[in-house]
């Protein structure tokens, strides 16, 4: 369903109106319109900087440069020896940062590793606040840094998770005019695997993604090349009949999946048809069926990716809640996912196999009314973490995307003023669309994410609820 709010502040009279009465005017986020290519950045102007004792301004600069981005360095922070560095090992030439108000790179990207003081701490605002003001409509910050888990001393412990507030809230200042800000937590060993994660959250296929921090492990091995990532492989999508999955079909066969989607067979011809905007094949099935696994083993063949995303709600205070529905939203939205994959796990699946399930902000901030449902959706995060080493050891991965506010039939079903505050209270002002998640996880099921595995990437526009 569209938003008719945000439609009508983008008219003249209603950008006049909400100006007048200072309300809030979503932007209309710029979103990604085909595939990736291999210079998402090419002719894009972006400038990078680091901390004193910068790690990962090769792995940086590589990632950039990679990318076709023009690449220039603030001329006056402290970061400025290993930067420079970092370029002269690569053969790097970096433009000096043009003095005056006119330059408005597209991103600003700063290697925050290192940092390991409070006084430390200011290369950060040195860096930032002379420049936020000019980042342009749609532009992107992100800043690279180690986990504070690997992080033993209390120094470098402390100034890592800082930059967790940090990023949470320059993007609540910059969500307004459609930029985001995420941070990326490398591991040692990590840096290779910086260059797929800077594809995604520096262009226009993570739109709907701000205020996140995402973790980045070693990876077993990273892309040669980046377009077209899943030619051949075979992908299977449950409730992929509409909304959310029939987007995410579409979105892992734009990269060259061959894309298997399931759904309940009472929707037989919504999957049809969804199927057949992609070239995919339909399964009509119920994921809860007893025979549900098996079907999928025998009829689908070894898979390289499998998306869990058939999810419903059956909203109830507990106190009203009938067993019923305890049971059917437990058995659909988490049930069915452990035993496919129990039955995937023993010999459907291909080596290197990606796993996605799709979470929810409701599992993370909980939700009057919704005790079966954040169960569940708070079980999938629990089940990618847990799942993660074995995932692993099979040269694979598993993650957790955890939509916000969605526009698809779950949410249009919502009474009006909690659809309203729903997509409102975000940072972009506005809900996402299923494409939004769509990509997130084209990401995790791509060689993009090399190196992520067992975490939960919230899709929200940085949504207030469990933030
Ligand atoms: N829309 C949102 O704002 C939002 C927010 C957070 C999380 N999510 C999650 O995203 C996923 C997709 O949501 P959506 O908004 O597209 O929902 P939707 O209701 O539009 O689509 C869900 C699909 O799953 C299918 N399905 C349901 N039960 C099934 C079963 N037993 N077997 C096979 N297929 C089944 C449905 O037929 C439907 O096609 C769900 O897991 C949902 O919990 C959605």
């Amino acid at each position: 369903m569209s938003d008719h709010y945000l439609e009508f502040t983008h008219s003249a009279f209603g950008r006049q109106l909400a100006a007048l009465m200072g309300l809030p005017a979503p932007p209309r986020l710029r979103r990604a319109t085909g595939g990736y290519d291999d210079q998402p950045l090419a002719t894009r102007a972006v400038l990078v900087g680091g901390s004193e004792q910068a790690q990962m301004a090769e792995a940086m600069l590589g990632a950039l440069s990679g990318m076709g981005a023009d690449l220039y360095l603030a001329p006056d922070h402290c970061g400025l020896a290993p930067v420079k560095a970092a370029a002269a090992s690569r053969g790097e030439a970096l433009k000096g940062e043009p003095l005056g108000e006119r330059f408005s790179p597209h991103a600003l990207v700063f290697d925050a590793s290192g940092i390991d003081s409070v006084p430390a701490l200011r290369s950060l605002y040195e860096f930032l606040q002379p420049r936020i003001a000019r980042l342009p409509a749609h532009g992107r910050v992100l800043l690279l840094s180690r986990a504070p888990s690997s992080l033993s001393e209390v120094g470098p412990h402390t100034a890592s998770m800082a930059l967790r507030g940090f990023i949470r809230s320059l993007a609540k200042e910059i969500g307004r005019k459609g930029s985001t800000a995420n941070l990326v937590e490398v591991a040692t060993g990590g840096e290779p695997a910086v260059a797929g994660a800077l594809r995604f959250l520096l262009t226009e296929h993570a739109a709907f993604i701000t205020g996140q921090t995402l973790g980045i492990g070693v990876p077993d091995a990273v892309p040669t090349h980046w377009g077209q990532s899943l030619f051949g492989r075979r992908a299977l999508v449950t409730g992929a009949a509409r909304g959310i999955g029939a987007a995410i079909a579409q979105t892992l066969a734009r990269e060259g999946a061959q894309v298997i989607g399931v759904d309940r067979p009472q929707e037989e011809g919504a999957l049809g048809e969804s199927m057949s905007r992609v070239g995919g094949r339909g399964l009509a099935l119920d994921v809860t069926a007893a025979d549900a696994a098996e079907r999928i083993v025998s009829e689908c063949g070894p898979l390289d990716v499998v998306v869990h995303n058939a999810g419903v709600t059956r909203d109830k205070m507990l106190r009203n809640m009938a067993p019923h529905l305890w049971d059917t939203v437990l058995d659909i939205n988490l049930g069915a996912i452990i035993r496919i994959n129990e039955r995937l796990l023993a010999d459907g699946l291909a080596e290197g196999a990606r796993m996605v399930c799709i979470s929810s902000i409701g599992g993370i901030a909980g939700n009057a009314g919704q005790t079966n449902y954040a169960t569940t959706k708070a079980g999938v995060i629990g089940y990618a973490e847990a799942l993660a080493p074995e995932m692993a050891r099979r040269g694979g991965a598993i993650n957790a995307v955890a939509p916000g506010f969605i526009e698809t039939a779950m949410t249009a079903a919502m009474p009006v003023m909690p659809r309203e505050i729903g997509r409102r209270l975000s940072a972009l002002a506005q809900g996402g669309l299923p494409a939004d998640i769509a990509e997130a996880v084209t990401f995790l099921a791509s060689g993009l994410s090399a190196g992520i595995n067992g975490q939960t990437l919230r899709v929200c526009g940085q949504n207030f609820v469990g933030a």
